[in-house]
């Protein structure tokens, strides 16, 4: 029988803290009859968001053209909603059923290209989209074709999104952590930057690219215009490729912050160098359509032979599945004022964003209350990395232990403490050793979608289990 001594050993090596064994035992609880509130996961229609009206709407006619022959959908849809649905079907005649050119349906990619040219004010080409199966894909195709071997490292931010850790150590890549700086609103720092980079050339190993999540996942921030170019000067300096992650960019929540994509700062820097794989979903703004698997890939200041390494790969699995290349198109091309759809689709767009930035507040004004627990209001994105204190075990001395011992050992604190919270009260977050802390700090990741009145519970519940749990330990 096969073993897990017969598999590719760098499978066994890569974790995946988001669905780990805190999750399973919530399951194991939530089959037993037990209420979970699961604040593990940004996925937000499982946790009761709505999907938008208007993109089921036009999915139901792509999926099923058969509707569009019967005379009661005049009645029961928008005009311009049908109008756009056949439209569609006559630039993509084959409709959801068949395989669509690798890098994704021309229309579509010309929609992406226009759409990127809008939100930034600069020129975008169609041939350098991919469409891909949510932007997870779009990371995994740029880390397989730049890891070329154990000695290449990529800089991924630490507290980090799995996907990217996971995926360097699949692939047989070395991961070179960089300390994103809590003290000051979650930022990068150029000299933090300066000194993980160096430290891993020390130890061997070639850097050649960096990871920026913006806004971040799990820290909710929103990088600031300078932090951007910044972050292009430093890969500019070193030789590096970018992977700006941005699949956050609707989910901003502060009027004093606004998303700035690296391919517009870039553009205005006049960076003509730095290699850029910008990703984005369909999954996370106010859509979170998770489930359909939508997002694209867009290449800048690549060559066309590179370019078509890259066309390569994704024709080795053929093409993104189809109704998630139309949900990205319905993404970026949404319905305009004038249409008759319009009005329905905004009010359930600023419903959407407006709930989560309440409970964004709601969460971050809560825990802030909570003796020996940090968090700033998160002004992006859909999390909050709580950085929480516990008194020290009688007889351990932190500060006499070799790095990886203390890692470990704060990582053993940390899941004990997600592991009791979920079993006493129900609720499930992701240690924050999963994404990666600071020595010396604890933290758990919580998301803020669950409905308002479960955030409000959530806070209380969290406050009553935090000062038993703190006390109990003070007992020992
Ligand atoms: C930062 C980040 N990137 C990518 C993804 C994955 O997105 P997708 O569903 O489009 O694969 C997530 C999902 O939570 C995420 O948080």
């Amino acid at each position: 029988m096969i073993t897990k001594h017969d598999l590719n050993p760098n499978l066994l090596r890569a974790e995946y803290a988001v669905r780990g064994p805190i999750v399973q035992r919530a399951q194991k609880l939530e089959a037993q009859g037990r209420k979970i509130i699961y604040c593990n996961i940004g996925n937000p229609q499982a946790l009761k968001q709505k999907p938008l009206t208007y993109f089921r709407q036009v999915l139901a006619l792509l999926e099923y053209p058969e509707l569009l022959k019967k005379p009661e959908i005049a009645t029961t849809f928008p005009r311009d909603l049908v109008e756009r649905a056949k439209k569609i079907l006559e630039l993509h005649p084959h409709g959801t059923g068949a395989y669509s050119q690798s890098p994704g349906v021309p229309f579509i990619r010309q929609a992406v290209a226009d759409f990127i040219a809008r939100r930034d004010g600069i020129p975008a080409d169609q041939d350098h989209i991919v469409l891909t199966d949510g932007a997870s894909k779009g990371a995994q195709a740029v880390l397989t074709a730049l890891i070329r071997g154990n000695g290449h490292g990529f800089m991924i931010p630490i507290p980090q999104y799995p996907l990217y850790s996971a995926t360097i150590a699949l692939f047989g890549g070395r991961q070179i952590g960089y300390f994103l700086d809590e003290e000051r609103r979650w930022q990068l720092d150029e000299h933090i930057l300066n000194e993980s980079i160096e430290r891993a050339r020390r130890e061997g190993t070639r850097p050649v690219g960096i990871v920026v999540i913006n806004p971040g996942n799990p820290t909710g921030a929103v990088l600031s215009l300078e932090n951007v170019r910044m972050v292009i000067g430093f890969a500019r300096r070193n030789g590096l490729s970018i992977i700006a992650d941005e699949v956050y960019q609707e989910n901003v929540y502060d009027k004093g912050e606004q998303f700035y994509s690296f391919a517009r700062v870039m553009h205005e820097m006049g960076e003509r160098t730095v290699p850029l794989f910008s990703l984005h979903s369909v999954s996370k703004g106010f859509l979170g359509e998770c489930g359909h698997r939508g997002g694209y890939l867009e290449f800048r200041n690549i060559p066309q032979d590179v370019l078509g390494e890259f066309i390569k790969l994704q024709s080795i699995s053929l093409c993104a599945n189809l109704v998630g290349q139309f949900a990205t198109y319905l993404m970026v091309a949404p319905p305009e004022p004038g249409d008759e759809s319009y009005p329905v689709f905004q009010k359930e767009k600023s419903a959407v964003l407006s709930s989560l930035k309440r409970k964004a507040e709601i969460l971050g004004e809560g825990i802030q209350k909570i003796e020996g627990m940090h968090l700033d209001i998160p002004r992006g994105a859909m999390y909050a990395f709580v950085r929480f204190e516990l008194p020290p075990e009688r007889g351990v001395v932190i500060s006499e232990m070799a790095p990886e011992e203390r890692r470990a050992y704060e990582a053993k604190r940390d899941t004990e403490y997600c592991m009791a919270l979920l079993e006493q009260t129900g609720i499930c977050v992701v240690p924050g050793s999963g994404f990666g802390q600071k020595a010396g700090t604890l933290h758990f990741r919580t998301t803020f979608l669950p409905p308002q009145d479960e955030i409000e519970d959530f806070v209380t519940q969290l406050r009553t289990f935090h000062e038993q749990y703190v006390r109990e330990l003070e007992e020992v």
